[in-house]
């Protein structure tokens, strides 16, 4: 049975049984607590533990693309040493939220896998909690008791994080026969490969805390996780997940690339490779790029393990991007976007690549030399230098000295990269602590989150619910001068979000309003006081008229967006933005700098769309409709089920909840004041509109107005190219007159010699002439630059004199060095008072060598 038919029976079947079939949702898991989508459950989190609504029907099946590379259920380490272990897998799930519980799911499992896969029920083992008999009774209807084991919360307790839900699980094992297997581990529950898990039922309890306490669970619910790799393998007769169809073609491909046979014993590397492929591809696909932490740090560290694993094959120049091909051959028809993004994807990781191999010989020469020292543990301050200086991950280090037995000194390397953050965050001038301890709880608690009322007005007669002092803590009144934030009970104050700038204005006679920001959800106000402010106070707050322009130039950043998917294609996504009152910033994934025809594009683009006008439309939707309804959702952002969702016309569609303009013509004009680099993947684009776009236009014709009356010419193009050919002569003119310059010399035995100290001109043509004026010829120029720095060139031809040993000795006699090859070398002196002396040697010199 091929992988793909497995996925495919697998949906039918629980189809079949009245489940909805879903697509996988992104690795990016729409939930903080998780680094990537680890399990099938994930999508689901929220309907199991209640927050959403059960949908109906409810219960669902999925096949889930999952990553275990870092946090939780981290699997980086083994890949490649194991038969089971990958960083990307897909995951066949069957869910029920409150609808089935133990006795169907059991049931369902059983079906499957006897009748539909068909395993040899004498093959099948089960495990179950060793304090759940329910689960034990069920499957005594289905399976002999001697075939069901009971552990303990290690083997049978899931949880998907440290938060999060969780409860006892029943897990599937094949047998895959004593006859392949028979190590002192072999046995149900030991560590050998010979009983394999391949299904796991979960059944789902609780609902586990930060601080570690279980609650129940508005419904008993099931979670089950069948690994596609492991049952595909089974089905094909493979003991390696490996071996079987949905890994071989990838380790053909590298076969191919390194030019050496796959054998299994020593085919580690191939299988680094094939694995890691596998998740670069679809975490570059859905818009995690390359960086320095985070998940794109995560992403880089399986790229770069992947090309070391590549090197230590042979290969020696970038590869990995050419796999992606294999990728989409195998999973596009699955996975359909993957095609869509074949190129972008191929380009990143080439790029990335290129910047690894720049370091990677001069790291491994590092790391050996360190090996060569290295008795018990692996130094920690060399694997950082590796680290910082050649972009080692420090598992990719671990993994290097795996195989010799040996372990880097984690402490140590721990306490350097805590150093390194301290230092980075003492150089970090940030504004507005979000992190800020306070008073926050108790105002949550007391008044609930306050209202925003200013997408409708701008002003608005409002009560102060709450005062904080500067540190945060409750006061009950701030007197005139003092600095300290204000709750409203309403606020038309825009709270700094989204890459959009805090509001700043007024509470009219009474206080500025300098910032705006938001805490745990409270929308706070940061004020001077000119009156005494106190809590209960009813003031008139009036926001800044500098909202308007950041209005503008926030909608700008939204038609800049349409534009950059426009123009450089759908793969562009949004990596951070700021919008201010006169400058927009817009961070992108984009593997290369955009030209100037692109950026002409872009800017033609956003002021067509200006000059045609939009009206904005808002509508607030159910956060699964709007991504539908095809609105720019970023990928890994945490978004509530209600998102605010924001069109200019049929030109842009996101979700947002900044503030903006109510037709796009109110922005004016658009420009882009520059493009760069922010990481590896990700360009930077910085510009203006309205009245800032027209005073960066006014600038610039004073400026080039200063241009032309500085060259005299209203023609500064041609007045500059006149100017630099003018500089061109004089050069040329100033070589001329140094190397006609008349040198005296004197003969010896038939050899023409020069020793001279030339006060200008340039040194090697005056050599070169000499020499070409004389058929045996000894030349020895010395030139004063500076009182301590004397440069001494000479040129020989035809003459039993050496250049190189003939400048040492003049330079020696100067206080310096140097030296050169036989018919021309250049040398260092630092002491000018001894240029008589040096000279007059140079001439003993020659006599002594001619005569
Ligand atoms: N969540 C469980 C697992 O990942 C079952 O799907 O094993």
């Amino acid at each position: 049975m091929a992988n793909f038919d497995v996925r495919q029976a697998y949906l039918d079947f629980f189809k079949n049984k009245g489940h909805e079939v879903i697509a996988s949702a992104p690795l990016v898991p729409n939930d903080a607590t998780l680094l990537f989508t680890n399990a099938g459950m994930v999508p689901f989190k929220s309907i199991f533990t209640g927050e959403v609504p059960r949908p109906t029907p409810p219960i669902r099946t999925s096949c889930q693309t999952c990553i275990r590379a870092g946090g939780k259920h981290n699997d980086l380490d083994n890949v490649g040493y194991t038969a089971r272990h990958h960083t990307f897998f897909e995951m066949l799930g069957n869910f029920s939220f409150g609808e089935y519980f133990k006795t169907d799911a059991i049931a369902y499992a059983w079906e499957f896998v006897t009748e539909v896969l068909k395993l040899p029920k004498d093959r099948l083992y089960v495990t179950v909690h060793e304090n759940d008999d329910e689960a034990y009774e069920i499957w005594q209807k289905h399976i002999e008791k001697e075939r069901i084991y009971k552990f303990g919360d290690k083997d049978n307790f899931w949880q998907m994080g440290d938060t999060g839900p969780c409860g006892p699980c029943s897990e599937i094992f094949y047998d895959q026969g004593a006859e392949h297997f028979n190590t002192s581990e072999d046995y149900m529950g030991g560590d050998g490969d010979r009983f394999l898990e391949i299904w796991n039922l979960v059944f789902m309890q609780f609902e586990r805390s930060e601080n570690g306490t279980m609650s129940p669970l508005p419904k008993p619910s099931i979670d089950t996780g069948m690994g596609l790799e492991r049952v595909s393998a089974i089905m094909q007769g493979k003991f390696s997940n490996y071996d079987s169809d949905l890994f071989m073609p990838y380790i053909d491909a590298v076969a191919g690339l390194c030019g050496k046979k796959y054998e299994y014993e020593s085919g580690a590397s191939y299988r680094v490779i094939s694995d890691h492929i596998r998740s670069v591809t679809f975490l570059l696909a859905q818009g995690v790029n390359f960086d320095k932490e985070g998940r794109g740090y995560v992403l880089r560290r399986i790229l770069r393990r992947a090309v070391r694993h590549g090197y230590l094959l042979g290969i020696k120049e970038p590869f990995m991007y050419k796999l992606v091909d294999v990728v989409v051959a195998q999973m596009g028809s699955h996975y359909t976007y993957l095609a869509e993004k074949q190129q972008s994807v191929k380009e990143q990781i080439r790029l990335e690549e290129e910047r690894f191999f720049t370091t990677i010989a001069s790291g491994l020469e590092l790391f050996n030399d360190e090996l060569a020292k290295t008795k018990g543990v692996f130094s920690g301050d060399v694997a950082f230098k590796l680290y910082d200086t050649y972009g080692f991950p420090l598992d990719l280090t671990a993994d290097m000295l795996r195989d010799k037995g040996l372990k880097v000194d984690e402490a140590r390397f721990d306490e350097l990269m805590a150093e390194q953050k301290a230092r980075a965050k003492a150089a970090w001038k940030g504004s507005g602590d979000k992190s800020a301890k306070g008073d926050f709880k108790e105002l949550l608690e007391e008044f609930g989150e306050n209202k925003f009322i200013g997408y409708e007005s701008l002003e608005s007669n409002s009560k102060i619910l709450a005062l904080l002092d500067s540190e945060y803590k409750r006061v009950q009144s701030l007197g005139v001068g003092e600095r300290g934030w204000v709750m409203l009970d309403s606020t038309p104050f825009y709270a700094q979000s989204g890459g959009q700038k805090g509001d700043s204005g007024e509470f009219a006679n009474k206080a500025n309003v300098l910032d705006t920001q938001k805490f745990h959800g409270l929308n706070l106000s940061c004020v001077e006081a000119s009156e005494n402010l106190s809590v209960g106070d009813e003031i008139k707050a009036v926001v800044s008229s500098e909202r308007t322009e950041i209005a503008r130039h926030h909608s700008a950043t939204h038609l800049l967006h349409a534009a950059l998917r426009k123009i450089l294609g759908s793969h562009v996504a949004q990596a951070g933005s700021s919008v201010e009152t006169n400058k927009l910033r817009f961070d992108f994934s984009h593997p290369k700098a955009l030209t100037s025809e692109e950026l002409d594009k872009i800017e033609a683009f956003v002021n067509l769309a200006i000059v045609n006008g939009a009206v904005a439309k808002t509508e607030i939707m159910d956060i699964e409709a709007a991504k539908n309804s095809g609105a720019i959702a970023l990928f890994g952002e945490k978004y509530d089920e209600k998102v605010r969702v924001l069109s200019f016309g049929d030109v842009s569609k996101e979700l947002c909840g900044g503030t903006h303009v109510k037709n796009i013509n109110e922005i004016g004009a658009f420009f882009i004041v520059k493009e760069s680099g922010v990481s590896a993947g990700v360009r930077r684009i910085e510009a203006i509109c309205s009245s800032s776009a027209l005073e960066y236009a006014q600038s610039l014709r004073k400026e080039l107005d200063e241009i032309k009356t500085e060259l005299k010419s209203v023609e500064p193009m041609m007045a500059i190219k006149k100017l630099k050919d003018e500089i061109k002569n004089l050069k040329q003119k100033a070589k001329n007159a140094a190397s006609s310059q008349n040198l005296d010399f004197f003969d010896v035995s038939g050899v023409k010699v020069c020793i001279a100290v030339a006060e200008s001109g340039d040194i090697k043509t005056m050599i070169d002439e000499f020499k070409n004026q004389h058929e045996k010829a000894a030349i020895m120029l010395m030139q004063v630059v500076s009182d301590d720095k004397i440069l001494i060139t000479a040129g020989v031809k035809n003459a039993s004199i050496k250049a190189g040993e003939w400048v040492k000795m003049a330079a020696q006699i100067l206080g310096g060095n140097g030296g050169g090859k036989d018919d021309f070398a250049t040398a260092g002196g630092k002491n000018a008072q001894e240029l008589e002396n040096a000279v007059r040697s140079a001439i003993e010199f020659v006599k002594e060598k001619l005569a």
